[in-house]
Order: structure tokens, then C-alpha cells, then sequence
């Protein structure tokens, strides 16, 4: 399926792949495999990804490619050998708070998003953050590599069931970032659309694919409902702005696409 979308036509590609846990990944609206990928059999299967990526990438274009502990130091090699080691931008951190401990180790409480550009021309525009000093309370800031967006919890009315779902105020934080108002962002692995709502949201447009027809049902639901709906300003200062008053929100959509398979 990424085989037919054109040469640079993309402003802006999230990759979110199984990152290689051995675990069956289930949730209540669906389920995916996520076989234990041992450092070959994991760049086996990334590598047609970044290569048809950086083929379908325009050349002020990017990619945020999002793993963990378990392959992102093999995971910034590929990239380096595709997009070269200039095409380098962060290694962000999503520092998500959530989760257990163990007695053996510091606990592990982030995933890591390598950002690379097909040139040196690319688009970014830097976030702002709700700042956290005394001196500034109340105001925001730039935001540095280390993302602290909470994870979806339990009770989370944006939680939709689908295993490993990521929240919409980091995808809408990367998206407005790194892909021009208007542009088209790609998910190839976009499982219940997050990418896809918040990319719309946020006035861009977006394609989705995945492998379970189950995903892209849940992702044409979300995109057809109110988390779709743009709010003309960024997720992390309209949930400040939803705690002090629930006011309604101006319907802006634009046009997506959803599909299964590779
Ligand atoms: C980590 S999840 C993505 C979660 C997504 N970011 C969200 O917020 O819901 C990985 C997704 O990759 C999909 N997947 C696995 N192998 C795939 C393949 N070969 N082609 C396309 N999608 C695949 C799974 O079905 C799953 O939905």
C-alpha cells in the first residue's frame, strides 16, 4: 500500500511499529502481534518502511520514528544509513510517567522518537509548552527534547480501545512541529488513528494505513467524530483551557484517507 502513494508527496511521516515486546498486544476493541524481534529480524522488517518513507518524503520533509529501550539505538543506524547522518535532527524523549517499577533497575518510564529530515531545509516550527518555573508560571516556553505528555490512562475519555494507543496532545504537539498548516502527513502503522485525528485537528491532512481492518474502522470512527474537529489551537493549551470553561468549538475538517496493509 505505501508502494502507490507518489515520490514526495509527504510532508511529514509518524511511524509507530510493534516495537519487538513478545507479547500479543489486546485491548478491548481489537489486538495486534508483536513478536519478541531479536536486532536483525527487527531491521529486517523496518527497513522497507524507511526506505519507501524516504522515497515518498517531499525535500522539506520528515520523519519521527517512535520505539524504545528495545531497538531505538539500531533504529537511528537505519535512519543514518537511509536519510544519511546529517539528516539527524532529535532524539526526542516521550517521558510518560505511567507504569510499574522494578527492584532491578531504574524504572522505565519513556519511549524514544528519532527525528530525521530529508534535507536541511526542512519545516519545523517549535512548541511551546506550559512553562514550569516559578518565574514564569502561567506562561509557556519552547519545548526541549524531553516530551512530558501524560499516557492515556484507564479512565481517559480519549482512550478507544485499541493496544498501545498513543495520546493525541503528543501527536498534536509532533505534528504541528514538524508538518506545514495544510500539509499531508503518512501513518503507516496509524492502529486506531491518533496520528490521523490530530493531524486533522490541526488543520493538516493525513493518510493511515494499517494491517487489522479492525484499526481502520476505529480510526474512521474517530476521525468522523469530535476529537476530529479542529480547536485552531494547540492540545496542550486547549486542555488548560477546557479546565477553566467548557465552551464549544468552532467544526473545521479537512480530508484524510485510511487503508489496510504494508
Ligand atoms: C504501536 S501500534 C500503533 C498505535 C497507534 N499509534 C495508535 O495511537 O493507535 C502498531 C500498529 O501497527 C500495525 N501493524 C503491524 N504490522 C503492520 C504492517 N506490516 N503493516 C501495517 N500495519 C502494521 C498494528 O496493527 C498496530 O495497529
Amino acid at each position: 500500500m505505501l508502494g502507490t502513494i507518489p515520490d514526495r508527496s509527504i510532508d511529514l511521516c509518524y511511524l509507530d511499529p510493534p516495537f519487538g515486546t513478545g507479547r500479543r498486544q489486546v485491548a478491548r476493541r481489537g489486538s495486534y502481534e508483536d513478536p519478541t524481534s531479536d536486532a536483525a529480524s527487527h531491521l529486517a522488517m523496518l527497513a522497507p518502511w524507511i526506505r519507501e518513507i524516504h522515497r515518498v518524503l517531499r525535500p522539506h520533509g520528515s520523519v519521527l520514528l517512535h520505539g524504545d529501550w528495545r531497538h531505538a539505538h539500531r533504529q537511528r543506524l537505519l535512519l543514518e544509513e537511509v536519510f544519511g547522518a546529517d539528516g539527524f535532527v532529535n532524539g526526542l524523549v516521550w517521558s510518560y510517567g505511567l507504569g510499574g517499577s522494578s527492584p532491578r533497575r531504574f524504572a522505565r518510564k519513556h519511549d524514544d522518537i528519532l527525528f530525521f529530515a530529508k534535507g536541511p531545509s526542512y519545516f519545523f516550527e517549535a512548541p511551546r509548552v506550559p512553562a514550569r518555573s516559578r518565574r514564569l508560571l502561567g506562561r509557556t516556553k519552547k519545548a526541549t527534547d524531553v516530551l512530558e505528555v501524560a499516557a492515556i490512562n484507564n479512565m481517559a475519555r480519549e482512550r478507544c480501545g485499541w493496544p498501545t494507543q498513543k495520546p493525541l496532545a503528543l501527536l498534536d504537539l509532533l505534528i504541528r512541529a514538524c508538518a506545514p498548516p495544510g500539509g499531508l502527513v503518512l501513518d503507516p502503522c496509524c492502529g486506531s488513528g491518533t496520528t490521523l485525528v490530530a493531524a486533522v485537528a490541526a488543520g493538516r491532512r493525513a493518510i493511515g494505513i494499517d494491517l487489522s481492518p479492525r484499526a481502520i474502522a476505529l480510526a474512521r470512527r474517530r476521525l468522523d467524530g469530535p476529537e476530529a474537529r479542529s480547536a485552531g489551537e494547540p492540545a496542550v493549551r486547549r486542555r488548560t483551557a477546557d479546565r477553566r470553561s467548557s465552551g464549544s468549538r468552532s467544526a473545521c475538517r479537512s480530508r484524510s484517507a485510511t487503508g489496510t496493509g504494508r
